[in-house]
């Protein structure tokens, strides 16, 4: 068979391809982004919140970044309170973490072997959360948590995980159900979950122990593991109340089962020493991600060395990944660990930023006699469509008048101003956002919440 030479074919392409320029598809100009996302990425995303669905509004296509601000296609600047959904702490390209990139780069991507630089990462994470005696890393918070689980279960020798509504540990099956973020789950036709997953995970009610005892009642010595966000950020921002996490520690101790924290969020963004530190709890494992890679891929699980001797080659339970702890995401959260042992003052300043803003829409809210309570912690702020306290659980979260919300993110979308597309998220205030920032975003609330 006669093969078609290269040369032939070139000459069949336009004389523009033909000098070598990149010639892209020729879509109509009457297609818009959406719908050519939506022709080629399945429901036209990566992640079903960027499309919109949970304000009912086009996905926001945004071509590029910088600092505080994202920029849709036209260009248009908004201010940008998704800050990828927490990683950024020093918001889009913080000039430590965006510049001599070639430097982090030149021994390579990815080695599959195990390096100094990594030991080093391990050693300076300890430092910081000394309950991760030994860990692993991973590529994203999905399998920091699912590896974290399944040591949990092999060390106990049971298979039972008790979770919390409204929590989100990411997208593997068991962590799915009845989970907070933006995560859907429909039933186990629809949903590719298997219904046997469902018999070993028990899902309770967030700061509501007698939950926990119920749902364990009986089954104490089943149980493998709790796992919990210690402070949420995926059902709005919930703080614990007094004694809750205190009574996960307690009875995971009582029925020999392990407490797990989730600190894909919370880590780095309340300081180097995380929750764990301001609960004043020492969890079994705890597991990071997010922030530590500065916007690359890198998490990580561990915990107690004598728990994460069940790890192969030292034990049966297999953990592994090809991206696992490379040169170039472990360069990466270095930078980021030394921007924040530099910087201790960063925290001040987005606390401060942060205050200014939910002080701001506190006043908004006052003087327009709106029944909303606003939260603030370090430089998370957040607020609800639902009259009351903040959220305690789930229940409150789901409370929250959805359209209440849509009209507000588009209002505020139309004002140049970016929040996520969910009101299970929360605002992150980065350290590039400035005063002027805050208070142009206060000036669009101010405008936005009167257009209800
Ligand atoms: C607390 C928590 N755990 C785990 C995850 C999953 O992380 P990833 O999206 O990197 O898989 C997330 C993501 O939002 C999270 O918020």
């Amino acid at each position: 068979m006669r093969r078609r030479s290269l040369s032939s074919s070139t000459s069949r392409r336009s004389p523009r391809a033909r000098e070598g320029r990149i010639v892209s598809a020729p879509y109509p100009a009457r297609v818009t982004s959406i719908e050519r996302a939506q022709a080629v990425l399945a429901g036209g995303c990566d992640s079903p919140v960027r499309s919109g669905w949970g304000v009912n509004h086009p996905m926001f296509v945004q071509r590029s970044a910088a600092g505080a601000y994202a920029y849709d296609e036209t260009g248009r600047r908004y201010i940008d309170y998704v800050m990828a959904y927490g990683p950024l702490l020093f918001g889009h390209t913080h000039p430590a973490l965006v510049t001599g990139l070639d430097e982090v780069a030149k021994h390579g991507f990815v080695w599959g072997t195990t390096h100094p630089e990594e030991m080093r990462l391990a050693e300076r994470i300890r430092a910081h959360l000394p309950s991760m005696e030994r860990m692993r890393f991973v590529s994203t918070g999905t399998e920091a948590v699912m590896s974290a689980i399944r040591v949990a279960r092999a060390f106990t020798r049971r298979s039972l995980i008790l979770k919390f509504a409204g929590n989100y540990h990411g997208h593997f099956d068991l962590a799915l159900l009845n989970a907070g973020a933006s995560a859907h789950t429909s039933d186990a036709s629809a949903s590719g979950i298997p219904e046997g997953v469902m018999h070993d995970v028990v899902v309770a009610r967030y700061n509501d122990l007698e939950s926990v005892d119920a749902l364990l009642r009986g089954r104490e010595h089943e149980i493998a593991a709790i796992i919990v966000e210690p402070i949420v950020g995926n059902m709005g921002y919930v703080t614990p109340v007094p004694d809750f996490l205190e009574g996960l520690r307690e009875r995971t101790r009582r029925y020999g089962a392990l407490l797990i924290f989730d600190e894909v969020i919370t880590w780095l963004r309340f300081g180097p020493r995380g929750a764990q530190d301001r609960v004043g709890i020492t969890p079994d494992m705890t597991t990071i991600g997010k922030i530590m890679g500065g916007g690359a891929p890198i998490a990580a699980f561990g915990g107690r060395e004598e728990v994460m001797a069940v790890l192969a080659p030292l034990g049966g339970t297999f953990t592994g990944g090809t991206h696992g702890g490379n040169p170039f995401c472990v360069g990466m959260a270095h930078r980021v660990l030394d921007l924040i042992e530099a910087h201790p003052e960063y925290y001040d300043e987005m606390r401060a930023r942060a205050e200014r803003l939910a002080d701001g829409i506190r006043a908004i809210f006052r003087t327009r006699d709106l029944p909303y309570a606003v939260v603030q912690h370090e430089s998370i702020v957040d607020f609800k469509f639902r009259a009351g306290p903040p959220n305690r659980n789930y229940d409150d979260a789901l409370a929250a008048d959805k359209k209440k919300y849509a009209a507000y993110y588009a209002a505020m979308l139309q004002r140049g101003i970016l929040l996520p597309p969910s009101q299970n998220e929360v605002m992150f205030v980065s350290t590039a956002h400035t005063d002027a920032d805050i208070d142009a975003t206060l000036a669009a609330i101010e405008a936005s919440i009167g257009d209800r």
